[in-house]
């Protein structure tokens, strides 16, 4: 399934290393990803989340808080995915807990997760041996044409062109993104004003895409002081905002906060 980032033929395990018919060696790291982001496409020294978000996201997840998250992207998952044993693509994984969670749906799934940022796939690592981790970037997926049944973009980016190139006819991609009242309260503790949105799913390209399925999910949940902190360090607002408003949300010791959130599946044309 993997292709050479440098020349785009496929790639095959040779001991520790991944390797093209052009002699393109990709050696796999100690904890066992691959890095296949050429230096021509890393746009700068450390892309994608930084080791302090992806920590706190670790940490944050498995308090088992977003479940209904995970829950939800699953039952899609199994809803319009026509085989048993599945190749699953995840983009933007992270530290990789719905790459877990989405491996897991299936008997028999071969998974993939990718991401930017070194520091979270190899967090992602220690999720599992069975899972191939990869550094890559969505713009160019290191991956086969047509050869994937599922890609998922969980608060990650969509790239039409690059999703449905390697999505095989009749695959499908899912995609959560946050809704307009995704942590309402918090936002409204650490913005001086929250103005009004309308967030509503991203269309595709009609003709590359059907879209199958588009619900608004919803549910609250309570953080303790730790994981409000955590919460917080784990998305971009923490850059955003003043430090008084930082240090005004982290008086806190519980907060009863609302998860929104719209799950999409767009069937490949
Ligand atoms: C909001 S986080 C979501 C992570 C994970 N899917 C989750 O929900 O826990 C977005 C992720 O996309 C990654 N990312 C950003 N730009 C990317 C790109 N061009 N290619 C691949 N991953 C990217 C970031 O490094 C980050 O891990």
């Amino acid at each position: 399934m993997l292709i050479c980032p440098l020349c785009g033929k496929s790639l095959i395990i040779d001991g520790k290393s991944y390797i093209c018919e052009n002699r393109h060696c990709f050696d796999l790291a100690r904890q066992g990803y691959v890095n296949l982001l050429p230096v021509q496409n890393k746009h700068s020294l450390h892309p994608g989340d930084t080791k302090e978000m992806l920590t706190a996201r670790r940490r944050f997840l498995e308090t088992g808080k977003y479940s209904p998250i995970c829950k939800e992207v699953k039952e899609t998952a199994k809803m319009f995915c026509k085989t048993e044993n599945p190749k699953i693509l995840d983009v933007g994984c992270g530290e990789g807990y719905y790459t877990r969670a989405l491996a897991d749906s299936f008997e028999n799934s071969h998974t993939i997760g990718i991401d930017i940022a070194k520091d979270g796939v190899k967090m992602a690592c220690s999720r599992g041996k069975d899972i191939s981790w990869i550094v890559a970037t969505a713009s160019l997926l290191p991956v086969e044409n047509s050869s994937v049944d599922i890609v998922t973009a969980m608060f990650s980016l969509f790239m039409d062109g690059e999703y449905s190139r390697v999505l095989k006819k009749g695959g499908v991609a899912i995609e959560v993104n946050a809704a307009t009242e995704h942590l309402i309260e918090m936002k409204e503790i650490i913005y001086d004003e929250v103005f009004p949105q309308n967030k509503k799913p991203v269309e595709h390209d009609e003709k590359l895409f059907k879209r199958v399925y588009s619900e608004k999910h919803s549910f609250k949940f309570y953080v303790n002081n730790e994981e409000l902190k955590d919460l917080l360090y784990m998305t971009p607002h923490l850059n955003r905002i003043k430090e008084e408003n930082k240090s005004r949300l982290l008086k806190f010791e519980e907060l009863e906060l609302t998860a929104a959130f719209w799950v999409s599946a767009d069937m490949r044309l």
